[in-house]
């Protein structure tokens, strides 16, 4: 088991990271909500072969729930993450602040990050300023790490588009690299939220990739009728037990909306659904 420093202040951060810009090292960041789980763990792989010294932090960001969601509730469980990461080694500095660390002048008062409309859908559409939120804290966290690369797992699929485009739009100076799902050995994509689903509701859950994956199978087949794929795949999941919230073909590459010319192998099906207690979203990404 290898030691991991800790740290809280955004002054100890920069020193850390001072130090190794000065001995010429690159930074890869891998920003979390902490819960962690073997998804977290395999970005911590990936931000390795990506840079010399790898960032972790772990901040349950209160500007990106809705004031009926689950911030005060969502699991916090510092001891067995500091834990996990010992044991599974990668990390060079854990980055674990307070509120008033990130937000100096509190969340009312604080500069936000407003994205362009794509935020408003897909997720975004029963989750309105969860994106804002999202980036308004990545964009800190960058300021805050300066990092060479960001590290974003593909699971939370619109987050990336949307992260990716605010780096671009803002120049911001960071490549962002994106990591695979992963999955429990019946499908289901890891996820902090797992943990809300009873042992009934966690026997159901793996039915929302199956319904996905089946969509993205008929449009690689030549299905072209997507209303009735996107219906198809409703109607599997309300089967299953779940209560929909949607299933979307979007173009892959900016979560567009799907051209009739685009092939099989640009789109991507997304989707999100409640199952309990517990909102559960997945992809078609690979
Ligand atoms: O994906 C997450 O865990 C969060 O949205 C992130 C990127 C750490 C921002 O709070």
């Amino acid at each position: 088991m290898s030691e991991l420093p800790t740290v809280t202040t955004v002054a100890d951060v920069r020193e850390r990271v001072a130090g190794w810009r000065a001995a010429h090292q690159t930074i890869a960041f891998v920003p979390t909500m902490g819960n962690l789980h073997d998804g977290h763990l395999s970005l911590v792989r990936l931000a390795r072969k990506a840079a010399d010294r790898v960032v972790m932090s772990i901040f349950v960001n209160p500007t990106q729930f809705g004031p009926s969601e689950d911030f005060a509730a969502y699991p916090r469980t510092p001891e067995e993450d500091r834990e996990r990461l010992s044991q599974a080694g990668g990390v060079d500095l854990l980055f674990v602040p307070s509120d008033g660390e990130v937000y100096p002048f509190g969340t009312r008062d604080a500069v936000r990050v407003t994205l362009p409309p794509l935020a408003s859908e897909l997720c975004g559409a029963s989750r309105p300023g969860h994106f804002d939120g999202v980036a308004s804290v990545v964009s800190r966290l960058l300021n805050i790490v300066t990092p060479d690369v960001l590290v974003l797992g593909r699971k939370d699929y619109q987050q990336l588009v949307l992260v990716e485009r605010m780096v671009e739009d803002l120049r911001m100076s960071v490549r962002v690299i994106s990591g695979a799902t992963v999955r429990e050995p019946d499908g289901l994509a890891m996820s902090s939220r797992n943990r809300y689903l009873t042992s009934d509701e966690r026997a159901k859950a793996p039915a929302l990739y199956r319904a996905l994956a089946a969509a993205q199978a008929a449009l690689e087949a030549g299905e072209k009728d997507h209303a009735r794929i996107e219906q198809d795949a409703m109607r599997a999941l309300e089967q299953a037990g779940f209560v929909p919230d949607y299933v979307e073909i979007r173009r892959a590459r900016d979560l567009g909306k799907p051209s009739p010319g685009d092939a099989a192998s640009d789109l991507i099906v997304l989707g999100a659904a409640r199952l309990g207690r517990a909102r559960l979203i997945d992809n078609t990404s690979r």
